[in-house]
């Protein structure tokens, strides 16, 4: 299902939250799930070097995801250790690979988050009207990252009437540990 949520846009587990924090500062929100790795037990996100979530993951890498499907009845608690990407190969080919009117979401001359006196989009009139090229979108790539987190373990719940179900896998470098847990 988490395979299937990185292309199928219309499946729940394409837009997980995400949870993570340092000290008394806990904050969560939704990301889109950018790729799964069953090789390496790995899940990536795009995001803005500059936002609050990642300057949390830099003190904290402790990471967390939630998903949920509605239709499945299956809710996943993963979580995980997140490592920054930036300005490296792996930003470099998906910055490469990121569309022109994608690039938008990177090209807010404030940092995500930053008080504004009125409501903005933090973007100048020609950005918010897609009046740039390629090229012009290329400043957008010193404030992409991409934030890889190795999954540690995941706790799956499946709802029924008749009584749900859980079941938690933990992820050490060859071995998986499987448990049921009382829901
Ligand atoms: C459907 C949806 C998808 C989103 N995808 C992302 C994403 O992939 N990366 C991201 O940084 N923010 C994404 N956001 C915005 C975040 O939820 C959040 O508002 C923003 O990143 C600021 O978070 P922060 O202040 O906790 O860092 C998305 C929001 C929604 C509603």
């Amino acid at each position: 299902m988490m395979t299937d949520g990185v292309t199928n846009r219309h499946s729940s587990f394409h837009i997980p939250v995400m949870i993570n924090g340092f000290e008394d500062q806990l904050n969560g929100r939704i990301v889109v799930l950018r790729s799964v790795s069953l090789d390496d037990h790995s899940i990536k996100f795009h995001t803005d070097i500059r936002s609050p979530k990642v300057i949390l993951i830099k003190k904290n890498p402790k990471i967390f995801f939630l998903f949920y499907d509605k239709e499945q009845k299956i809710q996943l608690k993963v979580s995980g250790e997140a490592k920054v990407n930036y300005k490296n190969n792996i930003t470099k080919d998906k910055w490469q690979k990121t569309a022109h009117l994608s690039r938008k979401c990177y090209l807010a001359t404030s940092s995500p988050g930053t008080i504004s006196e009125k409501p903005t989009s933090g973007l100048s009139k020609e950005i918010e009207n897609s009046k740039y090229t390629i090229e012009e979108s290329e400043s957008g790539y010193k404030n992409f990252c991409i934030i890889t987190s190795k999954v540690k373990s995941i706790e799956w719940l499946y709802l029924a009437a008749k009584g749900h179900r859980r079941a938690k896998f933990e992820y050490s470098n060859s071995e998986v540990k499987k448990y049921w847990l009382t829901p």
